[in-house]
């Protein structure tokens, strides 16, 4: 057996409760789709094919979307990461204008790049406090829409990773009077449908919805859906993408685990366990606001119009997230999702049982006794991340990646003009996206970001203490050189 499969195999026999991806929480036996080598076929006669869907997989597509209520849905073997890419080359030409909450996840950026698109930016207001990005407004949308007729698609992340929702239903009535798509990329709210406290996006009006299905239902990690609900999307071209970006031999286990998955959730079994996965994560909640120095954050706190309460996103007074999540992982062997500096996010689903609840309520409420007055630290409010900082965005990212660069000591390249991207993985967010200034404030985000043990991706060697930026001065760069919100195009 290979060195991974025993890595994996062992870690699945120690006593750890996972509020990470995917959904199923490996909880075989309640999601088992039995032997995936027994299972796993390609294209053979009576089994259909992806791309071009005529059998069993058109039906088992159909019914996806009536369960949906979308006019088609289309499933995913290699992530929503493939379905924001089909989604926004479907909508916006080469070279055109995207409308784009800067909270994007980065393969949002990578259809912005290989698509040569000018990305507009929405920029979601700050959750108080806690150092996030909340909800994208209504009023910002149409107010950017009326300045920019160019404008071919808008794109919102919702539910964001932390869970926090934006006025869909008002985002496309804006956008639909303009006669412009709005695509939403619903990573992480592949519930939402099975789930009454939260408005689906395709119930909406949004035109394509991407759900990572892996992420927050029992379903197989990389199984995702996309749904076209739309007049304004050509549907031929949208599929001519996602046979581009999707492998040409798509995995019958995972589309196997897809249908099983939305079969499982819109029947009497899904129905009847979501009920009782939802009430007991009433008083898991419940129990965690209760607590003196460990805050949970709640729905209201987030200005958006809904919050996904299967998101627990928890803080310690005067404790980085880092420390939060090293304690819950190594004193209580449970395996959170994230952390970043301020708070840790553990995600919840359907397969947790009540024992996974109560292990992770008691260990909180066992690091709550235990917090002492000296672990306040100084009263500082958490920073806004580096979203925030609206760097000026100078060229394309698809052409900026295109100059030449050269490398940069990080001691002098504030000023000069990114030509990479600069993230940390999860959430994926970029802090710099290629084309970007960078500016002093970039910087130590960055710097941060690496002191508090966060790994910068993106630049080749950030660690060594260098970034590449583009060759060219601004001033050799010619009149098409700026751009920024209106005056982008001069
Ligand atoms: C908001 C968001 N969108 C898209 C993605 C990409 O999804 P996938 O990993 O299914 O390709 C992620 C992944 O973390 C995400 O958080």
């Amino acid at each position: 057996m290979s060195k991974l499969y025993e890595r994996l195999a062992a870690y699945g026999n120690l006593n750890v409760s996972p509020f990470h991806m995917p959904g199923h929480k490996r909880k075989s036996g309640r999601f088992s789709l039995g032997d995936p080598f027994a299972i796993d076929i390609t294209e053979i006669d009576g089994f259909d094919n992806l791309h071009h869907a005529c059998g069993i997989l058109k039906e088992a597509m159909e019914e996806a979307a009536a369960v949906y209520g979308a006019q088609k849905s289309y499933f995913l073997v290699n992530g929503s990461s493939c379905g924001i890419l089909a989604a926004v080359s479907a909508c916006v030409p080469q070279g055109g204008t995207l409308l784009v909450a800067r909270n994007c996840h980065k393969s949002v950026y990578h259809a912005i790049a290989l698509r040569g698109l000018f990305p507009l930016y929405l920029w979601p207001d700050p959750v108080p406090g806690w150092g996030m990005n909340g909800a994208v407004k209504p009023e910002e949308v149409e107010e950017a829409l009326l300045a920019n007729p160019d404008v071919k698609a808008v794109l919102i992340t919702s539910p964001t990773y932390e869970g926090i929702c934006s006025d869909l239903r008002r985002i496309c009535e804006t956008a639909h009077r303009q006669r412009v798509p709005v695509i939403v990329d619903a990573a992480p709210g592949a519930h939402f449908s099975f789930w009454e406290i939260c408005e689906a996006a395709v119930s909406c009006g949004a035109d394509l919805v991407i759900e990572s299905l892996h992420k927050t239902l029992p379903s197989l990690t990389q199984t995702a859906i996309l749904h076209k609900n739309s007049s304004f999307v050509e549907e031929k071209l949208l599929e001519w993408y996602l046979q581009v970006y999707q492998t040409s031999s798509p995995s019958y286990v995972l589309m196997a685990s897809v249908d099983s998955c939305i079969s499982y959730m819109a029947g009497k079994q899904g129905k009847g366990d979501m009920e009782v996965y939802v009430s007991e994560l009433g008083r898991l909640r419940q129990r965690i606001s209760g607590l003196s120095h460990i805050r949970l954050l709640s729905g209201e706190e987030t200005g958006g119009i809904f919050y996904d309460d299967s998101r627990l996103v928890v803080r310690a007074e005067g404790w980085s997230g880092r420390q939060l999540y090293d304690s819950l992982r190594l004193r209580y062997g449970i395996q959170p999702e994230m952390c970043t500096e301020n708070y840790v996010i553990l995600m919840t689903s359907v397969a947790d049982g009540p024992e996974d609840f109560l292990r992770l309520s008691d260990a909180l409420a066992e690091l709550d006794r235990k917090w002492k007055e000296k672990d306040r630290g100084p009263a500082e409010e958490a920073d806004g991340p580096a979203g925030f900082l609206k760097p000026q965005t100078v060229l394309r990212p698809g052409e900026a990646m295109e100059k030449k660069m050269l490398s940069c000591s990080l001691e002098v390249c504030e000023g000069r003009v990114s030509g990479e991207f600069a993230y940390v993985y999860p959430p994926g967010i970029p802090v710099l996206v290629p084309g970007e200034r960078i500016t002093a404030e970039v910087l130590k985000i960055l710097k941060g970001y690496e002191e508090g043990g966060f790994e910068v991706l993106g630049p080749e060697n950030f660690a060594g203490g260098e970034m590449l930026v583009i060759e060219e001065e601004e001033s050799e760069l010619g009149k098409n050189f700026l751009y920024n919100g209106k005056e982008r195009f001069r």
